[in-house]
């Protein structure tokens, strides 16, 4: 399976806080670099006996391609996410409030983690992301078990 760049979705003259070129280049660069080297690991893995090679061989490469391919989606749902400024509203507005003792306090701790990434890595993102399960519970659908009334892991980062 071969994966394709994807177009670039969102108009990187129009973001407030980054200059079209670092939107660019990290598309270019950090993107287009996550999904080339995804293709490489896969064409690796496609030419691999894997009933002959060393585990560590089979395990390096697993490890890799895990890691282009978090690269790669992160960054699609990263510049998919880039637009006009709003604020979440309705039942996110709602979940996140509950969730975290208030709108906001989440808000508050969301942008720190983007910024604390920035300090350690140099640049810094903070993705907003629940398991379905928790998902489910913060709209209010489906079965709730003691797992789902536990707040959501507010700890993923995108870098
Ligand atoms: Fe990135």
């Amino acid at each position: 399976m071969t994966y394709a760049i994807k177009s670039l979705a969102c108009d990187p003259t129009r973001i407030k806080g980054m200059s079209e070129k670092l939107i660019v280049s990290h598309y270019e660069n950090n993107y287009g670099g996550a999904v080339n080297r995804l293709n490489a690991i896969t064409a690796r893995l496609a030419e691999l006996d894997f009933a002959k090679a060393p585990g560590f061989v089979i395990n390096g490469l697993k490890r890799e391609e895990l890691i282009a391919n978090n690269s790669m989606i992160l960054h699609e749902l990263f510049f998919a996410s880039l637009g006009d400024e709003s604020t979440p509203e309705g039942e996110l507005h709602d979940a996140l409030a509950r969730d975290f003792g208030s709108f906001d306090r989440w808000r508050a701790e969301f942008s720190a983690d983007g910024q604390g990434a920035g300090r350690r890595l140099g640049m810094g993102a903070a993705d907003l992301v629940a398991a379905r399960q928790q998902a489910r519970q913060s709209v209010g659908d489906g079965p709730h078990d003691d797992a789902c009334r536990r707040p959501a892991d507010r700890r993923t980062r995108h870098v």
